[in-house]
């Protein structure tokens, strides 16, 4: 399951994040590929020890883990400190699955790669291509977002950006490891809390059968999640 989720960062914080990236200094982005995805990879990544990057990147966490919508779907244990990336005319990534096992940079601490994200940076009609193409079981779906929205779909994908040919495509791309590994249970647990949500709002948080629904809620995610 793929989900978007709308408005992560409101279009002054867009703003300011796009002054920082049109001025740095980016380098050859296969610097962070293994072996298999350098082979297919042409694009732009900021390095991890930029300070630009940090101070963009801790803005990015923040405005997520505000979002209930990120939460609900990625239940996060931990979250890969967001990176950036710059697509030219011409360049592209070709299809791949990301690697399971990052480190997590200064830590020495490692984590699996359960949900990609990507942040659009860039407004849709500053460029031509650059499609995010994921695949699964429905088909193949193409996205291209308003700048400071995000996509959030399941590691496990096989995905591409189509080559661009116009403008420059600047994006945020992370990923999440997930209290819940599973990604059946993951999506279950999603769907459960998004009909709790509305059942809320027609029933109110008082009425019994929505304490009861909550509390199965809960006790599925003790059921299920490593914390
Ligand atoms: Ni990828």
């Amino acid at each position: 399951m793929l989900i978007v989720v709308p408005k992560v960062l409101t279009k002054e914080q867009v703003a300011a994040s796009r002054m920082v990236t049109d001025d740095a200094k980016w380098i050859d982005g296969r610097a962070t590929a293994g072996a298999q995805a350098a082979a297919v990879k042409q694009n732009m990544q900021l390095p991890d020890s930029a300070p630009e990057a940090r101070q963009l990147s801790e803005m990015v966490l923040e405005a997520l883990f505000k979002s209930p919508l990120f939460v609900s779907f990625a239940l996060p244990l931990r979250v890969l400190p967001p990176m950036f990336n710059r697509y030219g005319s011409g360049q592209f990534f070709g299809s791949h699955v990301d690697g399971a096992i990052r480190g997590i940079p200064g830590t020495g601490a490692r984590m699996r790669t359960d949900v990609s994200v990507t942040l659009f940076l860039s407004e849709p009609d500053e460029y031509d291509g650059g499609e995010l193409c994921v695949v699964d079981s429905y088909g193949t779906h193409e996205i291209k977002l308003q700048a400071g929205d995000a996509v959030l779909y399941p590691a496990t994908s096989l995905h591409h950006v189509k080559p661009l040919t116009r403008g420059f495509r600047v994006a945020s791309f992370f990923w999440v490891q997930s209290m819940v590994r599973d990604e059946r249970a993951r999506t279950m647990l999603f769907d459960m809390d998004q009909t709790i949500q509305k059942l809320t709002t027609s029933l109110g948080v008082k009425n019994p059968e929505v304490v009861g629904l909550s509390g199965i809620y809960h006790n599925l995610i003790r059921y299920w999640a490593d914390a």
